[in-house]
């Protein structure tokens, strides 16, 4: 054998020793020479090497800001996870004037009960110096939020900045205040002069060759005597024929309805083809005043009036009653899930409007039945 090849033989043998020696323990010795790093991690070389080398930096996820969102000034102490049992509501009623009204309280007071919330109710009587009274008192107690049907329009603004600046809410119920967009949350209700539109529309059906309207209007300066009057004028408006020959408010109730229909007809008689009245209750009234005078209501005067209640559809089974327009009070379960969104600082829509229709004598008996207030 050459010597060059004992050599090459050689130092091949001492680089593979070294190979198998890198994959072994620590303890085991180095080969010499060290095969360059990193074949042999345990060479001085690589161990001063790796010594030398600066440690990497710890890859730290980086902090993620956490966002906390600001909550509106309607929100309760317990929002975002406010429940309808943490809720505590403060309920302004207007009072009992209709069947309408009734039904009203019965739908809010039920589902608070249902739904376990709180609720602090009181009935104005129809007065709004006794719902300034109610909402100052619900102020004082600290509600979370406010339900206010607004017996008028106007004259709100104190006391609503009052609830603003305390934090509390107000959620129109029913009707709506004439007063700044922010100072309240949301409407939940009817659009009164549509009510007044299809109202009229009626009455232009019944009067095809005209006649003369008296009106019973609702409570002097409310949102629903204000809009349903308004509505039926627009309708109305292009039949020149059907005049409106004396309007006069009943304040919603029987038994004012009652009463300025017997005025009526005191004053106009025979001259009278028709009754617009802007609830059921004052429509029902004047059924028993025409009754009494000895007409025939529903045939010598037709009758159109709002609300579709019970009592209106007995009428129309009577015969007595020709339309009803709908207009709906069962506002409870819409009213507790606003109340709850804004308690957990949600935003509401401007208007939460109601579903209605309008109904007639054709089958006035069969939905009478199945009717909930
Ligand atoms: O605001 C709704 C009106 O108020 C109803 O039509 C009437 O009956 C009630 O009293």
């Amino acid at each position: 054998m050459k010597l060059s090849k004992v050599l090459y033989l050689t130092v091949m043998l001492v680089l593979v020793l070294g190979a198998v020696s890198c994959g072994a323990p620590a303890a085991v010795e180095c080969p010499d020479p060290c095969p360059p790093c990193p074949e042999c991690p345990q060479c001085p070389d690589c161990v001063c090497a790796e010594a030398a080398a600066p440690a990497p930096a710890p890859t730290e996820a980086p902090e993620e800001e956490e966002e906390v969102a600001e909550l509106p000034y309607y929100a309760a102490d317990c929002a975002p996870n406010c429940t309808y049992e943490d809720l505590k509501v403060g309920y302004a009623q207007i009072g009992a004037e209709s069947e309408w009204r009734n039904a009203n309280t019965s739908s809010i007071k039920e589902t608070a009960e249902q739904l376990g919330v709180d609720l602090l109710f009181s009935d104005a009587q129809q007065k709004q110096e006794n719902q300034i009274k109610a909402i100052r008192t619900f102020i004082a107690e600290g509600v979370d939020v406010i339900g206010h049907p607004p017996v008028v329009e106007t004259g709100w603004e104190t006391v609503y900045q009052e609830a603003y600046d305390a934090g509390i809410p107000i959620i129109l119920v029913d009707r709506r205040a004439d007063v700044p967009e922010e100072l309240y949350v949301s409407y939940i209700g009817s659009d009164f002069v549509e009510e007044g539109r299809k109202a009229g529309r009626e009455m232009a059906k019944l009067l095809p060759e005209g006649g003369n309207v008296v009106e019973l209007v609702g409570t002097v300066g409310s949102a629903p005597a204000n809009d349903r009057a308004k509505g039926f004028r627009e309708a109305i408006e292009e039949y020149p024929d059907i005049v409106i020959l004396d309007s006069q408010s009943g304040d919603f109730t029987r038994a004012l309805g009652k009463e300025v229909m017997e005025a009526f007809l005191k004053k106009h008689g025979d001259a009278i083809d028709a009754l617009y009245a802007h609830n059921d209750d004052m429509g029902i009234g004047a059924i028993q005043a025409i009754a009494e005078y000895g007409l025939d209501p529903g045939e010598d005067i037709k009758i159109v009036s709002i609300d579709a209640v019970r009592g209106a559809f007995q009428a129309m089974v009577d015969g007595d009653l020709n339309v009803t327009v709908e207009c709906n009070p069962l506002l409870g379960p819409q009213f507790y899930e606003m109340a709850l969104k804004t308690a957990n600082g949600e935003e509401l829509p401007r208007w939460v409007p109601s579903e209605e229709s309008i109904y007639y004598p054709d089958n006035a008996a069969e939905i009478i039945e199945t009717r909930k207030y």
